[in-house]
């Protein structure tokens, strides 16, 4: 829930079904989604303390994303704004956590970087604000924000090799946390894994995993317990890897663009070890660092909401012929 700006309420509903079976089952995330979205919409006007009738617009995601949950959420959204007789506004969920840089003080200048890390996707993000349009007002908030990928991902996401990392080392879903964790006590240096060698500022990961996969296979030959006995030094050691080659694509897209302002965004930007090398790179580099809360870094309703209040100034509705999009570009 979100009022002139500033949150109101950010409540999530967790998915912890999906545990059991080392990944999301697009069935059953929906079918908890249908379950779900009643309870959580009644609880976030509760806990912001508005009534539905003041409400005066009804965001939600079109994507990307499992369509089956987005189906339950477009659905809901446009039924409620047909019910209270109020537009509805479409948000990009990548564009979204980016904008999460929006919700608290200090904001990112424009034009800004941000490395968006998450599941699904990893992108490199040049953001800054449309030329004025001369036919209508040109105040900050009337000007409309725009992205472009500069660099991403040809293959896995940042978060995915996380969490297929976590599958191989035999550690529940999902396993960011965890390595995080895990990573905290551990060396770092411990061991080598190779980092790929991709021209520009794009980024592959699958070739780690496989790397992971082997050297995890080749050590259990000899010792059966290797990974319980080094699980600290494996963790440090692939989050160090993961580490340096998102901040190695991100350093030189801030020197190719000569930007200094710099963000981290998405589910993986919760990880203390990336957090940390960010902002010991930012102080080495000069840049100015910009993380979200820690709330705001995996998927949350506050991110929608800013998105939309961006668009809500621009008058920017849907129509109630909108579908969602499992698949949705920036
Ligand atoms: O943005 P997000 O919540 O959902 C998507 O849009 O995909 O990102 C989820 C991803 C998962 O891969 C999860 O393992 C990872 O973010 N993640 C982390 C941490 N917290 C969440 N990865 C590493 N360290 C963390 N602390
Ligand atoms: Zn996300």
């Amino acid at each position: 829930m979100l009022a002139d700006g500033k949150i109101l309420s950010n409540l999530t509903a967790n998915q912890t079904i999906h545990q059991r079976f080392g990944g999301v089952v697009p069935e059953l995330a929906s079918r908890d989604h249908e379950k779900n979205i009643v309870p959580v919409v009644h609880e976030a006007l509760k806990a912001a303390g508005v009534d539905k009738r003041q409400l005066n617009a009804i965001a939600f995601t079109r994507g990307p994303g499992l369509i089956g949950s987005l189906l339950v959420g477009t659905s809901f959204a446009k039924s409620m704004a047909l019910t209270l007789n109020v537009p509805i506004i479409e948000v990009n969920h990548m564009q979204a956590h980016v904008l999460a840089h929006f919700i608290d003080d200090p904001k990112p200048a424009m034009p800004f970087i941000c490395l968006t890390v998450s599941g699904g996707h990893t992108q490199l993000v040049l953001t800054s604000l449309a030329d004025a349009d001369t036919n209508v007002a040109t105040t900050e908030t009337d000007r409309k924000i725009q992205m472009k990928i500069i660099g991403e991902t040809f293959d896995d996401a940042a978060g995915e090799a996380f969490d297929k990392t976590a599958k191989i080392l035999g550690l529940p879903y999902p396993g960011g946390p965890l390595i995080d964790q895990y990573a905290r006590e551990g060396n770092p240096l411990a061991f080598n894994f190779p980092h790929p060698k991709i021209d520009g500022l794009n980024f592959s990961f699958s070739g780690l995993k496989t790397a992971i996969l082997y050297f995890v296979r080749d050590h259990i030959k000899h010792d059966p317990d290797f990974v319980k006995k080094n699980l600290n030094d494996i963790c440090a050691s692939v989050q160090h890897t993961i580490v340096t080659i998102l901040l190695t694509k991100l350093k030189k897209a801030a020197e190719e663009f000569q930007i200094n302002e710099i963000a981290i965004a998405g589910g993986v930007s919760a990880n203390s070890g990336l957090r940390k090398a960010f902002v010991e790179m930012g102080k080495k580099e000069n840049w100015n660092t910009y993380i979200p809360d820690f709330q705001y870094c995996t998927d949350n309703a506050a991110m929608i909401a800013i998105a939309a209040w961006f668009k809500y100034l621009n008058k920017d509705f849907a129509t109630q012929d909108i579908t969602p999009l499992a698949r949705y570009s920036l």
